[in-house]
């Protein structure tokens, strides 16, 4: 266990924005998987998902966790909506840290992500209905990785990051 803490969930829950805030609060640096990946490959992750598909980007993902686990030390690491959904990814995130999922509704991300367009899985016709969808299929993963479970929805960020510091020791 190398003392990260890791924050995951859907699109939108909050975690860069409250792993920004945690970061300040508790004076570690913060690592976001997704823009690991993209400074990396030089690429931005729609163009990752465009010229190469998902599935090389799930590759992607999961080699960042093993680089992560041989350089991270009591870090903040916010990890894309998806990682969590390959099962040899759990182990890895055990590893790195203590999980904390940001749990929100569909509702709120709907809200949030409506106008993206950074976000390839919500470039459809019908995003509400994408999101229900994998929400469904994601929702038991999460748990089923999380150390901490934090509802989001409807809380401010300080009754978030509070929630996530008493639980970091
Ligand atoms: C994805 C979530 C995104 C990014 C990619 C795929 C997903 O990260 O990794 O677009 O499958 O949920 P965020 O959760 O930071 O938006």
């Amino acid at each position: 266990m190398k003392d990260n803490i890791i924050l995951i969930g859907f699109m939108g829950c909050g975690k860069s924005s409250v792993g920004i805030r945690l970061s300040y609060r508790l004076r570690r640096t913060i690592i976001d998987t997704d823009q690991w990946i993209e400074q990396k490959q030089k690429k931005t992750v729609s163009e990752i998902f465009e010229e190469s598909g998902e599935e090389a980007f799930r590759c992607m993902e999961t080699e960042c966790l093993r680089e992560l686990i041989k350089t991270a030390r009591r870090q903040i690491i916010s990890v894309g909506g998806g990682l969590p959904m390959r099962k040899e990814n759990h182990a890895l995130l055990k590893e790195l840290g203590r999980v904390f999922y940001l749990k929100v509704t569909p509702e709120t991300v709907y809200e949030r992500v409506k106008n993206d367009t950074t976000r390839p899985l919500l470039q459809v016709e019908d995003p509400m209905e994408r999101i229900r969808t994998l929400m469904e299929k994601r929702a038991p993963v999460y748990e089923a990785c999380a150390d901490v479970i934090v509802e989001v929805s409807g809380k401010s960020f300080e009754e978030i990051i509070e929630e996530i510091e008493r639980n970091s020791k």
